[in-house]
């Protein structure tokens, strides 16, 4: 849609719109809207879930099932808590945070220069009464148990790689592998953001999908250059393009104090360029911790050379909630069409689309032989049957939940054994056989890259 608004503006602009089409559609809305939400949790409804399963399948395909050199793993949430003192997270997992003494509300202190929820005509924060900094530890904690004595207390974990290296030897003796190789996990994250904000963007609950990869010493940089490139192709398959995708190295002060080097790689959002992943040389820092706190021996001797050495790691920590944001965002868009009209389509790639096919049959007298279409359909995916509305507005419906194919059955259809498939992206129709229908459709949406 045409707009005299800034860039940036309109921007924002589409960025509200996305919002309200999600929880509309189903895609993301707040938790616990009925009691008036809370701050930096979300439901995925039906379409969301499809959203993310369907990345989180790919991520696990690329990253375990097309290699012989990482293993998975599945983790509990809750850890001993020392592994949290060993991770350094307990010490060192904080923000800065400021607190306002008239209305009582805390912020972060690198993030003042916001305009004061609180105050009238757009005041910021930094003008307000505000207490010195503290440290602000961003662990969620919780109690094990019956008793409220400091023995019971555990965290949700902050980040999914640390159960990777506690069970590091676990998973090394019990799939035979040696260095190098990797152990990947998704699974969720918690995190007491101060600020939740940019919708799902910075979540006190959220997913990760974590690669920790072992090496030698000398092999370092190799596993980094060929992790990071592993990554960037992935983001790419997905359809981000380069003016929308890039990296940004770590500058020396911004790394922690174990890590060797860090580039993020970011994504061009409607509120400016952030991280969505970050690929991490963390050296033997945690899994020396792990073995000093734990008091258990997690060196690894070369089979070869008899050298006896603890792994360094190479880890990739995609956050799957706002690779789904930034597909969301990629893929809005409101076209102009011809007669002044336009229409909302979501262009996801077919591979990642919620909804594969849509089954539209052009009356309801058409229901029998629609429904034994979509019956054939739903063994392979997840497929759509709406007989109700003109079909425009059906088409309509469609494209806004980002449905690569629709499939009209009309009165033709009984004479010819043929349906009409309209791409989503193009609207290009094509008349095709019944009988072709799922080789027709499988061809189109083949996996990504
Ligand atoms: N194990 C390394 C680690 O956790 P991180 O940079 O803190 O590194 C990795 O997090 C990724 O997790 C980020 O790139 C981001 O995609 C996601 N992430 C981190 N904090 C998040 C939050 N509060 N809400 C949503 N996603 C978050």
């Amino acid at each position: 849609m045409t707009s005299d608004k800034p860039a940036a503006g309109r921007r924002l602009e589409q960025m509200e719109e996305l919002v309200s089409l999600c929880a509309r559609r189903g895609f993301i809305f707040g938790s616990s809207e009925i009691y008036g939400g809370i701050n930096g949790f979300w439901d995925y409804g039906p379409l969301g879930v499809e959203l993310k399963n369907n990345l989180e399948a790919l991520w696990w395909q690329r990253v375990v099932r097309e290699r012989d050199d990482v293993e998975g793993l599945d983790s509990s949430i809750i850890s001993h808590p020392r592994t949290w003192e060993a991770s350094g997270h307990v010490e060192h997992f904080s923000d800065p945070m400021v607190d306002c003494r008239s209305c009582k509300r805390r912020f972060r202190a690198d993030q003042l220069d916001e305009a004061c929820p609180e105050a009238p005509a757009q005041r910021r924060v930094s003008a307000c009464d505000l207490t010195e900094p503290r440290n602000f530890n961003l662990m969620l904690q919780t109690r094990l148990g019956a008793s409220e004595d400091a023995a019971s207390e555990a965290y949700l974990r902050a980040e999914t790689c640390q159960p990777i290296f506690t069970d590091f030897k676990r998973v090394r003796e019990a799939s035979r592998q040696k260095i190098p190789f990797g152990i990947a996990q998704i699974g969720k994250a918690f995190r007491n953001e101060i600020n939740p904000r940019n919708f799902t963007f910075r979540s006190r609950e959220f997913e990760q999908a974590e690669l920790e990869f072992f090496c030698h010493a000398s092999e370092r940089e190799k596993w980094f250059e060929h992790w990071l490139e592993e990554r960037l192709a992935f983001h790419r398959a997905l359809g981000f393009d380069d003016a929308h995708l890039r990296t940004r190295a770590h500058e020396s002060d911004e790394l922690a104090h174990y890590a060797k080097q860090a580039v993020d790689v970011e994504f061009l959002f409607p509120f400016g360029w952030q991280e969505i992943e970050g690929i991490h040389d963390r050296g033997d820092w945690d899994l020396t911790r792990h073995s000093e706190y734990a008091g258990k021996e997690l060196a690894v001797t070369d089979p070869e050379t008899k050298e006896r050495f603890v792994p360094m790691v190479i880890e990739t920590s995609v956050g799957i909630d706002r690779t789904c944001l930034a597909l969301l965002c990629h893929a809005y868009e409101v076209e102009d069409l011809e007669g002044g009209e336009d229409r909302t389509v979501l262009r996801l790639h077919p591979a990642l689309a919620p909804i594969k096919a849509a089954v539209l049959p052009l009356s309801k007298k058409l229901a029998e032989p629609a429904r034994a279409i979509e019956r054939e359909l739903r063994r392979h995916w997840n497929v759509f049957y709406d007989d109700s509305g003109n079909i425009g507005r059906r088409y309509r419906r469609q494209d806004e939940a980002g449905t690569p194919f629709c499939v009209t059955y009309d009165f033709d259809s009984q004479e010819d054994g043929k349906v009409t498939v309209r791409e989503r992206d193009s609207m290009d129709q094509d008349r095709v056989a019944v009988a072709a229908l799922t080789s027709y459709l499988r061809e189109r949406l083949e996996p990504v890259g």
